[in-house]
């Protein structure tokens, strides 16, 4: 072969290596050059026999050179490759250790349930336990043992939802107190919170809320130890320098009865917009549980005294978290739901 047709075949077989990009690429070059059948390093040497006897050496040798630079280039090019795949594989199984973490998605508990939990921690912390009623109630239960007779325009004010079997949706969480002084006699501290239901809808009311009722009946209990009570679970609940003030009501199941205003915790009493002001804001309804409910539960009233109160958890968990509308706690957005820590 002569020098010119070598460096013809070196030449073709160098450009055809530059095109080489992957393991298919690379195998194709090498059938095509040395294969065992048709590899053109392989045509070439069966050709040997018919070059004339005085050029046989050289075309030998060309031969011999061509497959030498073949199969040296081809092992380069393997070796390359082999570096590209094993880069690639390992690229592939790291781990990107720069990424930001995953979060799982913690749930936190609802506000009004944080409220719940501390307001029935610190009546437990007290001695009192907590007693639960049934949502659906009956008249004797929500009204009349409560001493809310008949056509009693007290009854207005409770706006019912009533079920088509004459049932109710509990207006309030005072029927839990009639079932808990049926069921045990003095003395009794309970503390029940749960779901009640009005015919009221608005920025600060919802057909469903929440309320915490709470009942002490025992010997030589006085409007004092309400008060006391009062005062010490105000303090823990908001903060030890709330002002707490009883004012004159009426509730057909109380005598006497009070609302019961803490010092606006915006303002601190100074007055301000929420609590219009007069730096005063209501957030229960108390009183001496009036002798009447108390003959109604067979507790013998010439005996035991006791006293109630009922709060709104809800308007308490607005207060404490700067809820404006009472229906943002029932939307379950969980932009407000995470931002809310006890
Ligand atoms: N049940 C009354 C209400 O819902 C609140 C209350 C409870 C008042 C206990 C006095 C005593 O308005």
């Amino acid at each position: 072969m002569s020098a010119d047709e070598l460096t013809r075949h070196q030449e073709a077989f160098a450009a055809e290596a530059a095109e080489v990009r992957d393991r298919a690429d690379w195998e194709a070059l090498r059938v095509r050059w040395i294969g065992r059948k048709q590899g053109i390093v392989r045509s070439l040497l069966a050709q040997l026999k018919d070059v004339p006897k005085e050029e046989k050496r050289d075309f030998g040798q060309g031969v011999n050179r061509l497959k030498g630079t073949v199969e040296a280039r081809l092992a380069e090019l393997d070796e390359e490759l082999s570096r590209t795949e094993r880069s690639l594989a390992q690229e592939a199984a790291a781990v990107d250790v720069t990424l930001p973490g995953r979060h799982p998605h913690l749930g936190t508990l609802h506000p009004v349930n944080l409220v719940t939990q501390h307001i029935v921690d610190i009546f437990i912390g007290l001695g009192y336990s907590v007693a639960e009623g049934p949502e659906v109630e009956d008249d004797f239960h929500n009204f009349e043992a409560l001493n809310f007779p008949q056509d009693h325009p007290a009854r207005d004010t409770q706006d019912t939802l009533f079920l088509e079997d004459g049932r109710l949706l509990r207006t309030h969480t005072s029927p839990v107190q009639i079932r808990t002084m049926l069921k045990r006699q003095p003395p009794i501290r309970v503390i029940c919170p749960g779901r009640v239901y009005r015919h009221d809808n608005d920025l600060r009311h919802s057909p469903m809320f929440h309320q915490v009722e709470g009942l002490a009946v025992g010997e030589g209990i006085s409007l004092g130890d309400l008060k006391g009570t009062l005062e010490a679970f105000i303090h823990r609940l908001f903060s030890p320098d709330t002002g707490v003030r009883l004012r004159p009501s009426y509730f057909p199941f109380t005598e006497p009865s009070a609302e019961v205003d803490i010092t606006c915790p915006f303002c601190r009493g100074d007055g301000c917009q929420t609590c219009s002001g007069t730096g005063w804001m209501e957030i229960l309804g108390a009183g001496m549980v009036d002798p009447r409910v108390l003959e109604n539960c067979n507790i013998d009233p010439s005996i035991y005294s006791g006293f109630a109160f009922g709060l709104g958890i809800d308007r308490v968990a607005m207060i404490r978290y700067g809820i404006p509308n009472i229906r943002m706690l029932f939307d379950n957005d969980e932009r407000l739901l995470h931002q809310v820590r006890i």
